[in-house]
C-alpha cells in the first residue's frame, strides 16, 4: 500500500512571519492526523523557521529547488547540503515554472535529482505537458521524453528513493484541473514506464502525485483513482483551511 502524500508548494509567497502563522494553524488542524504524509515546501528564507515550527508535529519539510553541486562558486544558488542543514527531507526538481522561466532542461533535472539522492534528500520530480502538446495529442510522448531525460543512467536503487509529480502545465494556477480520468491515464502510463525500465515491484511502490489546481472540492475524486497517490498543491496550500481540507480529503477509497 502506498501512503498518500500531500505536499504544499508555497512558491514565492509568505514572509517568515506569515509562514510561521500558517504552520501554527496547520498544526492545530492536522494534529494526530497520521494517515497522510504532509510536506510543506516554503521559500528558502522561511525554511529554517518552518523547520523549528514543525519540530513537534507530523509535518515534514522540503525545498522548491536546489543546485546540483554540493558547494562552490555559484553566486545566488543554494546547495543541497544547506537544505539538509535547514531540516529539509524533500526537494522539488524540475517544476514547470523552473523549466519555463529559468530554462531548466531534462539534463539539469537529471543532475539535480542525482545530487538530491546523493545527499539524502527525497526528490519530487515534476513532469507534464503544455496545452499545445495535449491538443496535438503529444502528451504521452512528452511524458516519456521527460521520464527518460530525468532518469537517464539511474539504477533501480536510486529510483526507489523518488516521488514523481504529474503536473499538466495547462492546469497549474489556472483553476482548470485535469479530470480524474485524464490524470489517471497519465499516472498509469508513468507507472508502466517505471515498471518496464526498472521493475514491477519498484513501480508498485512509487508514489505519483497529481498537481494542477488541486482544491478541497476535487481532491477526493482524484484520490479515488488507482494510480494517484497524492497531490502537489500550489495556491490552495497558502491557506490553513483549504490545505488541511485537502490533506483530510486525501484518504479516499480507491475505485
Ligand atoms: P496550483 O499549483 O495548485 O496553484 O495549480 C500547483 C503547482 O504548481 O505545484
Amino acid at each position: 500500500m502506498r501512503k498518500p502524500l500531500i505536499a504544499g508548494n508555497w512558491k514565492m509567497y509568505k514572509t517568515i512571519n506569515e509562514a510561521t502563522k500558517l504552520v501554527g494553524g496547520l498544526k492545530k488542524e492536522l494534529v494526530d492526523f497520521n494517515g497522510v504524509d504532509i510536506i510543506l515546501l516554503p521559500a528558502f528564507t522561511a525554511l529554517y523557521y518552518v523547520f523549528q515550527a514543525i519540530a513537534d508535529s507530523n509535518i515534514q519539510l522540503g525545498a522548491q529547488n536546489l543546485h546540483w553541486e554540493k558547494e562552490g562558486a555559484f553566486t545566488g544558488e543554494i546547495s543541497p547540503i544547506m537544505l539538509k542543514d535547514c531540516g529539509c527531507e524533500y526537494v522539488i526538481v524540475g517544476h514547470s515554472e523552473r523549466r519555463k522561466y529559468f530554462g531548466e532542461t531534462d539534463e539539469v533535472v537529471n543532475k539535480k535529482t542525482k545530487t538530491a539522492l546523493n545527499v539524502g534528500l527525497m526528490p519530487i520530480v515534476c513532469i507534464g505537458e503544455t496545452l499545445e502538446e495535449r491538443e496535438a495529442d503529444k502528451t504521452m510522448g512528452v511524458i516519456e521524453a521527460q521520464l527518460s531525460g530525468a532518469f537517464k543512467d539511474f539504477t533501480a536503487d536510486e529510483i526507489q528513493g523518488i516521488v514523481v509529480a504529474y503536473e499538466p502545465v495547462w492546469a497549474i494556477g489556472t483553476g482548470k484541473n485535469a479530470t480524474p480520468d485524464q490524470a489517471q491515464e497519465v499516472h498509469k502510463f508513468i507507472r508502466g514506464w517505471i515498471s518496464s525500465h526498472f521493475s514491477g515491484e519498484i513501480a508498485q511502490e512509487l508514489r505519483i502525485l497529481y498537481g494542477g489546481s488541486v482544491k478541497p472540492n476535487n481532491i477526493k475524486e482524484l484520490m479515488q483513482e488507482q494510480d494517484i497517490d497524492g497531490a502537489l498543491v500550489g495556491g490552495a496550500s497558502l491557506d490553513v483551511l483549504s490545505f488541511s481540507q485537502i490533506v483530510k480529503g486525501a484518504i479516499a477509497e480507491k475505485k
